[in-house]
């Protein structure tokens, strides 16, 4: 496994093995990998002949009073986790790297951006959505990997991908879960014992709707009261957002037709978790 560092090291490797046909998969992420992030690796692994991972922790999708310097780190770790999952290359570019002091252009999916997480943090897409181009642009993926964990994030990459006519496959892979259901994120080592032992609730709001659904509830007014009743039942926790749109616009809707997503975003203390599920009828 290599770890290259520059742009132009980047595009070399991908050309060199274009050459002898291999298709390219990429895995991106901001490191501090975790089992949700290796599920992705070992998709990419099974469906391409070239697999690269990026690890950059990206600043210009977190906004003015998000933290970055204490976004999780761990390099070498990362790289032991890549190495055992097949990774063939990560990408690991410096800040000054991927992005010019004056830069001056952002990519901006619009609709699908301002409700849910972009709500609260109104800056965050445009940042995920210039930097996933910009690697799009230097790896030049047939296919790219994404956790339905961060569904928003999936669906918003899919949107941009077609609309701006990248001619890559978006794959969104299932969220992988801890043994109580709570959803695998970097973000879990800041909770609290207490908030840890509480953040299982997310994954039972998720069950109670799913169970009201497949029971043959369809009002989405409903679902959602039910929703934040069992998230009251964890007297940490302090819900940010309850919505069900729909997949493709993530706008809200009335009632469940066909599928619709099921979003939240809790805090547990200074923590955001987020996570969500796709309402099916008939499932
Ligand atoms: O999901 C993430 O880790 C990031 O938002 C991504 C897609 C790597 C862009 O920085």
């Amino acid at each position: 496994m290599e770890l290259l560092k520059t742009k132009a090291e980047m595009r070399q490797a991908v050309a060199a093995c274009r050459c002898d046909g291999l298709s390219v998969g990429l895995v991106p992420t901001m490191g501090y990998l975790h089992e949700g992030h290796i599920s992705l690796v070992r998709a990419a692994r099974a469906e391409n002949g070239l697999v690269v991972v990026s690890i950059f922790v990206n600043p210009t999708q977190f906004g003015p009073s998000e933290d970055l310097a204490r976004y999780p780190r761990d390099l070498e770790r990362d790289l032991a986790l890549c190495r055992e999952a097949g990774a063939d290359i990560v990408w690991n570019p410096e800040a000054a790297e991927m992005y010019a002091e004056d830069a001056a252009t952002w990519v901006v999916v619009e609709g699908l951006t301002e409700r849910l997480c972009g709500e609260s943090r109104p800056t965050h897409f445009r940042g995920v959505t210039t930097v996933v181009s910009k690697l799009f642009n230097v790896v030049r993926p047939d296919r790219a990997y994404f956790g339905q964990k961060d569904a928003q994030q999936a669906f918003v990459v899919r949107r941009m991908t077609q609309d701006l006519d990248f001619g890559l496959d978006i794959v969104i892979c299932p969220t992988v879960r801890e043994a109580d259901g709570l959803a695998m994120s970097s973000r879990n080592i800041f909770l609290s014992p207490e908030d840890r032992t509480q953040a299982s609730v997310l994954r039972r709001a998720l069950d109670a709707a799913e169970g009201m659904v497949a029971a043959g509830e369809r009002r989405t007014a409903t679902i959602k009261e039910r929703v934040q009743q069992v998230l009251a039942e964890a007297s940490l926790a302090r819900p940010d957002y309850v919505e069900i749109v729909d997949t493709n616009r993530l706008q809200p809707t009335e009632v469940v037709e066909g599928e619709a997503l099921l979003a939240l975003a809790v805090f547990f203390g200074r923590t955001r978790l987020i996570d969500n599920t796709i309402l099916r009828i008939g499932l």
